[in-house]
Formats: structure tokens, sequence, C-alpha cells
């Protein structure tokens, strides 16, 4: 495909997004939709737990930053708002997914220091999860539990350190992620969602999981976590330790994808079986490792790596803006991609959209179009 070709596609899916999102504001205002229900985001299903907030403002910076439109940039700032009593919010590890997607954008923008105070309160909140004796921040299951999601939350904590200079903030980001390498990332670059911690003396005692197969299989959306997560604290602290596990966590992805680089839910999944435990798709983890995958090529220092990592991210957005993934020619589907995930075992959001899919999309065709154009 030529790179008029690719961009002119890749733009039409930003203009399809936008669209849905306007749709989904104007059908529902001030509500923040987790995942479909036979394509619909309005519906009695359960939350498990309240995270995605901060991924529907997210898109609305998106498209302001996209085209300079006044009406994206009203509601992006009108969302965040709403989401800002999260920053004291003790219950959930997610508090990185909404205000570096909420409220860090703005703060860039504006520059506003009041931005950045709300940023900072969310920060110092999210490491009270801090447990001493394991040195790992704690799910929202329980303080004996770390999660993978983490990763991608843990840079809210090591960012407000960089603003603050605040070395307890600093340890308690870096001591989180060298945990989690040491126990949720193996040595074949894959990852266990969860680990299990004795609660006295904070001893590991086991992989586990709740949104993949089993205890020991790569559940692929945990994996884009990894990936993306060790490269975003690699900006942040310039720790080449980072860097590493995010090409680890990146090779068991590139070696693992089948034929149309979408992945199925979970790399171990038995593919003779029919979905949801199945050959059920997960176009959300594709989302975001593209994403990821195109930070990293710009940071490993290996440029065959950097070519390969690139060139997976582009074959994966190929394979999503395609109508087999894009809703754009699925009449009354009110989310972007379909063909996500969320909770296989409890049957949340399985073969829907799902809104962090939604934004990692958006922003990985922003990342890719910018690549392309710079090339
Ligand atoms: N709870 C984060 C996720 O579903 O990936």
């Amino acid at each position: 495909m030529s790179r008029t070709h690719r961009v002119a596609r890749y733009e039409t899916a930003l203009d399809f997004a936008e669209r849905q999102v306007a749709a989904l504001v104007d059908r529902h205002p001030d509500y923040f939709p987790i995942y479909t229900t036979r394509g619909r985001w309005h519906h009695a299903g359960e939350l498990w737990t309240d995270w995605t907030g901060g991924f529907l403002v997210g898109m609305m910076w998106q498209f302001h930053r996209r085209t300079g439109s006044a009406e994206w940039r009203a509601r992006a700032e009108h969302y965040a708002q709403l989401l800002e009593h999260r920053k004291q919010d003790p219950h959930v590890h997610d508090l990185g997914f909404v205000f570096l997607n909420a409220y860090l954008p703005w703060y860039e923008l504006t520059g506003d220091k009041r931005l950045l105070a709300v940023i900072i309160e969310a920060g110092q909140t999210l490491s009270r999860r801090f447990q001493p004796q394991g040195q790992y921040l704690c799910s929202f299951v329980a303080p004996t539990s770390l999660f993978i999601d983490i990763m991608m939350n843990v840079p809210l904590i090591q960012y407000v350190a960089n603003q603050t200079l605040d070395q307890d903030l600093a340890r308690i980001a870096v001591a989180h992620c060298r945990t989690t390498r040491d126990r949720l990332v193996r040595p074949d670059g894959s990852t266990a969602h969860e680990g299990i911690f004795e609660p006295q003396s904070g001893q590991f005692l086991r992989q586990s999981t709740h949104q993949g197969l089993r205890a020991d299989s790569a559940w692929a959306r945990g994996l884009a976590w990894s990936l993306y997560g060790y490269s975003k604290m690699y900006a942040l602290t310039d720790a080449v330790e980072f860097l590493h596990v995010s090409e680890r966590n990146a090779e068991y992805w590139l070696n693992h994808l089948p034929a149309d680089r979408v992945p199925y839910w979970d790399f171990h999944a038995d593919l003779t079986l029919p979905p949801p435990q199945g050959a059920q798709k997960e176009s959300s983890a594709a989302a975001i490792a593209a994403s990821g995958l195109l930070d990293l090529a710009g940071q490993t220092r290996l440029p065959d790596r950097a070519a390969a990592y690139r060139d997976t991210a582009i074959a994966m957005l190929d394979a999503l803006v395609t109508p087999e993934y894009l809703a754009i020619d699925t009449p009354g589907w009110e989310g972007i991609l379909k063909h996500g995930v969320y909770h296989t075992a409890k049957g949340l959001g399985v073969d829907e959209s799902v809104m962090w899919g939604e934004f990692f999309f958006v922003e990985a065709l922003r990342k890719a179009i910018q690549m392309t154009n710079d090339e």
C-alpha cells in the first residue's frame, strides 16, 4: 500500500471515530461507558471496576489536537471536570488511565498549574497503594494482589515525581516496576495477569489471573499493557532496564501473532475451540500494542528491531481499519472497533467495542500518520 493511500485510510478511520464519539455524547450526555452490548454503549451490564473514564476524554483531546476544534476542546474540558473527584479515589489502581488521559493533555495545552495540582494529587493517591513488604502497588482486588495493568498507571506516579522532585514517589514507581518485572514478566517476555503475595511478609506466592485463560498463560491485553507501560517508564526515567523489559514483551508479541496480526484474547487460547474461550480476537490489545510499538520503535537502540516494531504496528493498524474490525460498515453499531474483549470469565464485553480499545486505536492512528508524514 502506498503511503498516501495508507494515510487516507487512517484519516477516514479517524473521521469515523469522531462521528461515533460525537454521537455517543449527543445520545448519552455525561455518560462514561466501558463496553458495548451488541454494539450499544448504554446497558445495565456490570462494570467490574470503574477505570475507563479517561479514555473518552482522551479521545476528545486527540480530536481537538487533530482538528483544532473548539467544540472538542469544550467537551474535553467538561468531561475532564466530571472526573476530577477521582483524584482522591483510594479504591482503584487505575488513576493513571484516568488522569494521564483526561488532565495531562489539558495541562500540556495550557500550562495551568491548577491542572497540574489535580494530576499531582491523583499521583499521590495512587502511590498510597504501595505495599512496602512486597514492594508493589496493589490492585483493587486486595492488598495481596499485583496486576500487570498497573504498569500503565505507575507512569502517573513517576510523572508526578519528576514534576515535584519527590524522591519517595520516584522510589515507589521504580520499585513497583522492578517487582512486576521479577514476578509477572517471564523469561520468554510473556506476562502473567496477577501476582499473589503473602500478606504479612510480602513474600511472592504465585502467578494468577482474572481476565486471562490460566495463571500460566499470556493474556494478550496484559502483555500489551506491559509492553507499553515499560516503554512509558523508560521515557520518564531513562532507565535502560525498563526499555529491555518492553523489548522482551515486544519480541513475544511479534513472534506469536496470527496471520492478520490481530491477536486472539489469550496467546494460549485453544484455537480449535469456538469463541469466547477459543478463537476470539481481541482488537483492543492490538490497538494498545500498536501504539506502544510505535513509541518503542523510536526508543530501541537496535535498528532492525525498530523496523520490525514499526512494521508490525502498521500491519496491525492496516488490519484494524478494514471493515472486519472498524464498525464503519456495521449499521447500528455505536462503537468504533469491533471484536474487543473486556472480561471473558465474567462474560462482560466479549466480542464488543471497549472504551480503551477506541482510545488507543485513535492514539495509534495519529502516531502512525505523523510517522508516515515525517518519513
Ligand atoms: N482492568 C484492565 C483491563 O481490563 O485491561
